[in-house]
């Protein structure tokens, strides 16, 4: 390991409270692993705030460095996949949850967890995608799995203004579908329709005050991050053999819904888990993602700041009041 210190976004845990700051750490605060990473970007998401709040189902230990996406140059390895000067990338398994994340000058992760950066994307470009992207684009590969088609009709996304909403406008339209953007930020509509919206409404919209098992077909598909209410109205109103990719909980974690939707129209409700994506379809997707669903526009979807800007950010996502992906670009101070 090397000698000296490095940067690093530190949470501390004091009887219950939490506190954060960037600090200089030593090097022996990382973990033993087999690749050393010096980070070049590393992105904001909302399970980094729930870390850094001291959500324990996130991270249990601290001292912690959160930060689950990672992006940078390859320092040492002790394994043969990997040499000192690569260009890769991380995202999820462990990052940031109880092993030390992305918000720091260096990580230390297994192998395994390691991603050739993928042609086609720098690595500034590989965390505007990071896992909001790479949710966004394995939702839409099992949609299209389960039949979805740009001639199916509408997609409609929520949390639109978020990262992993964000980024599924994007890819989508990138992929040929008419997207219908829901965010609660009405000044964020020209945005969302720049990066791809066909059209944007109120996320009060699709709360349906009704009981109704059923309402009239208004859109072919749906990524949802939000849950809750949201969720059972987008199947309630999904066309026949729809597909529904349930991604988040920012709503709420609870689902109340009639079979109704599944066994009269056929739509299908899709359980997205990104973290513990097999190694071969992340590469297939991280492939798609630098090619195919490429966004046209990824410069005008991210926030690019200091490390030491994060602790700000943080308090914002949990808030709800960040829009789009926010990067800490390690070489700023
Ligand atoms: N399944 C997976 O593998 C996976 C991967 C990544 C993230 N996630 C989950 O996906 C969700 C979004 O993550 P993210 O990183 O994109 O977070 P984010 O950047 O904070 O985006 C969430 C967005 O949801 C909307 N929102 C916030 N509070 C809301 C509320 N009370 N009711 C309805 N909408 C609300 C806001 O968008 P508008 O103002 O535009 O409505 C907000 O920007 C989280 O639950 C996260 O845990 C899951």
């Amino acid at each position: 390991m090397t000698e000296g210190t490095y940067r690093a976004l530190v949470v501390r845990e004091d009887n219950g409270k939490f506190t954060k700051a960037v600090e200089l750490v030593p090097f022996d605060f990382l973990p033993e692993n087999e690749v050393l990473i010096k980070v070049a970007y590393a992105a904001l998401n909302y399970k980094d705030a729930l870390s850094a709040k001291g959500h324990k189902g996130v991270s249990r230990h601290f001292p912690h460095t959160p930060g689950v996406d990672a992006s940078g140059i390859v320092e040492s390895s002790h394994h043969p996949d990997f040499k000192t000067g690569d260009a890769v990338l991380v995202t999820s398994y462990d990052l940031g949850m109880h092993t030390k994340g992305g918000f720091a000058e260096y990580i230390c992760v297994p192998a395994a967890w390691v991603i050739p950066l993928p042609e086609g994307l720098t690595l500034q470009e590989s965390m505007i995608i990071g896992t909001g992207g790479f949710t966004a684009a394995l939702a839409l590969q099992k949609m299209e799995t389960n039949g979805q088609h740009p001639d199916s009709g509408d997609i409609v996304v929520t949390g639109a203004s978020g990262g992993v909403g964000s980024m599924a406008v994007a890819i989508l339209k990138k992929a040929g579908y008419n997207v219908i953007a829901s965010s609660g930020k009405l000044e964020h509509y020209p945005w969302l329709q720049q990066i791809g919206a066909k059209r944007c409404i109120n996320r009060e919209e699709l709360i349906d005050p009704s009981e109704k098992p059923l309402l009239a077909h208004k859109w072919a598909g749906a990524i949802d991050t939000v849950g809750g209410k949201t969720l059972a109205n987008l199947l309630k109103a999904c066309a026949r053999n729809g597909n529904v990719a349930a991604c988040g909980l920012v709503g709420s974690s609870d689902l109340s819904t009639t079979v109704y939707p599944f066994i009269l129209n056929g739509v299908n409700l899709l359980g997205i888990e990104s973290a513990e994506t097999p190694r071969s379809l992340r590469l297939e997707v991280w492939k798609a993602l630098a090619g195919r669903l490429k966004p046209a526009n990824l410069d005008n979807m991210a926030t690019i700041v200091p490390l030491e800007k994060i602790p700000g950010y943080i308090d914002d996502i949990l808030a709800g009041e960040t829009a789009g992906r926010i990067l800490a670009d390690l070489s700023l101070h």
